[in-house]
């Protein structure tokens, strides 16, 4: 566990456990919805297939999957922060938009590559949004191979050896 923050709120980072899968389908749906609009660009139809399988179901299955490994960031008891990593590939990382630009992404990453590196991990990838990219790009990680588009949305395959 780390917790970072000179002054209150102090952000607390945990490994994410399965009961927690309700409240971080929350914050990966209000991120979407909210911090991406550079994606969906608030189109109804393309934001409503992005969030089709963001349920608490398919949350709770991808924290317990295999090769799964997820975070969650805590201010005071609201989750304000998610992350899984599913073997070498970093599958989600939200952040919701009032604790935006605080450092928490970055902090997120860093656990997920920390631990990637202690699972023998040597290299991770990542489907970028267009809003992250920039984020990616800042934290060591390059495009690796052309845009996917799905669904209206585009995704930029990104790798960083570890
Ligand atoms: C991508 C994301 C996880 C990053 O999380 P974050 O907590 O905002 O990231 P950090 O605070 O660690 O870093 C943000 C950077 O933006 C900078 N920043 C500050 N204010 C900013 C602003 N108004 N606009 C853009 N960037 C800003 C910060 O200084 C920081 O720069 P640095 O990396 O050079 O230090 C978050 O923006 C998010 O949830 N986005 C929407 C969901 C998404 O696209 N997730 C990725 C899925 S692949």
């Amino acid at each position: 566990m780390i917790s970072f923050g000179a002054a209150p709120p102090a952000t607390c980072i945990t490994a994410a456990k399965v009961t927690e899968a309700q409240a971080a389908c929350h914050v990966v749906r209000q991120s979407i919805t909210h911090c991406c609009m550079p994606d969906h660009g608030g189109d109804p139809a393309i934001l409503a297939a992005w969030l089709a399988n963001k349920t608490p179901e398919n949350l709770a299955a991808w924290i317990s999957g295999p090769g799964a490994a997820a975070w969650v960031a805590y201010r005071a008891d609201v989750m304000v922060g998610f992350a899984l990593r599913t073997h070498a590939t970093l599958a989600l990382c939200y952040v919701l938009p009032e604790a935006l630009y605080q450092g928490l992404g970055r902090a997120l990453l860093r656990e997920a590559e920390a631990d990637a590196r202690q699972a023998g991990i040597s290299e991770l990838a990542l489907e970028s949004t267009r809003t992250a990219q920039a984020f990616y790009l800042r934290n060591g990680y390059a495009p690796s191979g052309s845009a996917r588009a799905w669904a209206g949305l585009q995704s930029q395959p990104m790798r960083k050896m570890l």
